[in-house]
């Protein structure tokens, strides 16, 4: 069918749904696990419920149905899911719930063989391509009443135009592409999204356009790869229509940045091995786009990065480093890393040491390795017992730290650009937002400052945040 097709198809379904809901007050709770890929497809889900007549709610015993999008990238999330499976099912034993679990984790044959077996009071089963398909396959069960499952496993195909519901009035993140084709040994994306593919620059120029008429301020651009985006297009001979000039990622950001009303582009992840000069020619020439650059590490050894197929060396990324920090002005960076990767020696750990204290990250978001069934990195031999695996994070952990802190003071009396995100979690007396460089600030204002940029002077730093006051800059007479 032709992708149009189904999501007409799908919206006559969402309109039966709200039929069978009318005058009636249902709600939904949906819990989300994982990377800002799944938030977005989060946020779509919502959008199609809500169309079919759910309201949303934090408390979870007064929903009629509960969702949970899933992630895999590592173990931690399965316990998660699992802990949560085991109070629904006291929750379905006293209500009549509908439990719908979908996303990255539902593409593994182990976990759904699982789910079925031990936790069969679970409605609907649907998979990272099958999410449009909720709104049909939410209907068949009310209808017929019978349980549904629609997981499949393809290359995978890009869906326009279905309805979302952001989180935020001001920031919103836009998919620009899908899948990955790198598969990096230790990884189960690959596998669970499928294969890359990127959205056409006019749909993601109407959409920004868009967000940006309704007031959005802040546009992060995602997708598995982002740097690379169009590039299985134009090396597989795909047309696609070029719009205001955009046949590749450097052309996206220059286009996005002339968007009128939008104020900042973020954008995650890229790939150090696709990073081309062209891309950062742009961030440096493109006065909305952020200066940090999340710029993944993963490992600081050539020889475990060989085994980790990142297609770098140490001395690459260095360069790299060297290379971006010459061209762009203001330029801090973020990265991933991984430790305990099958076969890393305390020596290759080293390394690992060696680049951070070399590129002093603005953060460093650290994982221990965790096998995942169907990867290169689960078959290997020679895995690394799990005290080594913490102790070498913990070893990253508090040089990350003593960096952090040392940094932050170089924000003391400076103004920064924060776009006021709300009030503080733990005083709503208090607004926060965040610096060009995502770190997050707390001070005293007005409400009305939320959704617009302010120039905040920091006063003090606090490992995690920066306290800061309003700068108000002097009116011209
Ligand atoms: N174990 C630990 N961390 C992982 N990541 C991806 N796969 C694994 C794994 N098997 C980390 C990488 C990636 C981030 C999103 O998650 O650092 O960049
Ligand atoms: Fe996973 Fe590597 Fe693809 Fe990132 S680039 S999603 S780490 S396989």
């Amino acid at each position: 069918m032709e992708l149009s097709k189904e999501i007409k198809e799908q919206n006559r379904y969402m309109e039966k749904v709200k039929e069978l809901n009318q005058n009636k007050t249902k709600h939904y709770y949906i819990l989300t696990m994982g990377c800002q890929q799944n938030e977005n497809d989060s946020e779509k889900l919502c959008g199609m419920i809500e169309q079919m007549g759910y309201t949303k709610t934090e408390d979870q015993k007064q929903a009629e149905i509960v969702i949970f999008n899933t992630c895999c990238v590592r173990e931690n999330a399965e316990e998660r899911l699992f802990g949560k499976l085991g109070e629904l099912k006291k929750i379905k034993e006293e209500k009549e719930i509908i439990i719908a679990i979908g996303g990255c984790m539902m593409q593994e044959k182990h976990i759904t063989d699982k789910i079925k077996a031990s936790y069969s009071f679970v409605d609907i089963l649907f998979g990272t391509h099958t999410l449009h398909k909720f709104p049909e396959n939410l209907y068949k069960l009310l209808e017929k009443k019978t349980k549904q499952e629609d997981i499949i496993d393809i290359e995978g195909k890009i869906y326009e135009g279905l309805p979302i519901k952001r989180e935020s009035k001001y920031q919103a993140s836009v998919t620009i592409m899908n899948g990955c084709n790198n598969f990096c040994s230790y990884c189960i994306v690959p596998y669970v999204r499928g294969r890359e593919r990127s959205r056409k620059p006019k749909d993601i120029i109407e959409e920004v356009k868009d967000l940006a008429q309704n007031g959005y301020k802040e546009i992060i651009l995602l997708g598995q790869n982002v740097n690379s985006y169009l590039r299985v297009e134009k090396e597989k001979n795909i047309q696609f229509e070029e719009y205001e000039g955009i046949n590749s990622f450097a052309t996206l950001l220059k286009a996005i940045n002339k968007i009128e009303g939008i104020e900042r582009i973020r954008f995650i992840s890229p790939h150090p091995k696709d990073f081309t000069d062209d891309v950062i020619e742009a961030i440096a020439s493109c006065k909305k786009v952020c200066k940090l650059v999340h710029l993944p590490l993963q490992a600081g050894n050539s020889k475990v990065l060989k085994e980790m197929n990142r297609k770098y060396t140490k001395e690459q990324y260095l360069k790299l480093v060297e290379k971006m920090k010459k061209s762009i002005q203001n330029l801090t960076l973020s990265t991933d890393i991984i430790v305990g990767f099958p076969g890393e020696t305390e020596e290759e750990f080293k390394d690992t040491l060696d680049v951070v204290n070399k590129v002093k990250f603005e953060q460093v978001y650290m994982f221990i390795y965790s096998r995942r069934v169907g990867t290169p990195g689960d078959r290997m031999k020679n895995q690394i017992p799990e005290k080594e695996k913490h102790e070498r994070f913990n070893k990253l952990k508090n040089l990350v730290e003593n960096q952090i802190a040392e940094n932050n003071k170089k924000y003391i009396n400076t103004i920064q650009k924060v776009l006021v995100e709300g009030t503080s979690k733990n005083n709503d007396k208090m607004l926060t937002g965040r610096t060009d460089s995502n770190k997050v600030v707390v001070f005293e204002g007005n409400k009305k400052l939320i959704g617009t940029m302010q120039n905040i002077e920091i006063i003090s730093e606090h490992m995690w945040f920066l306290r800061g006051q309003v700068k108000n800059v002097p009116q011209k007479m």
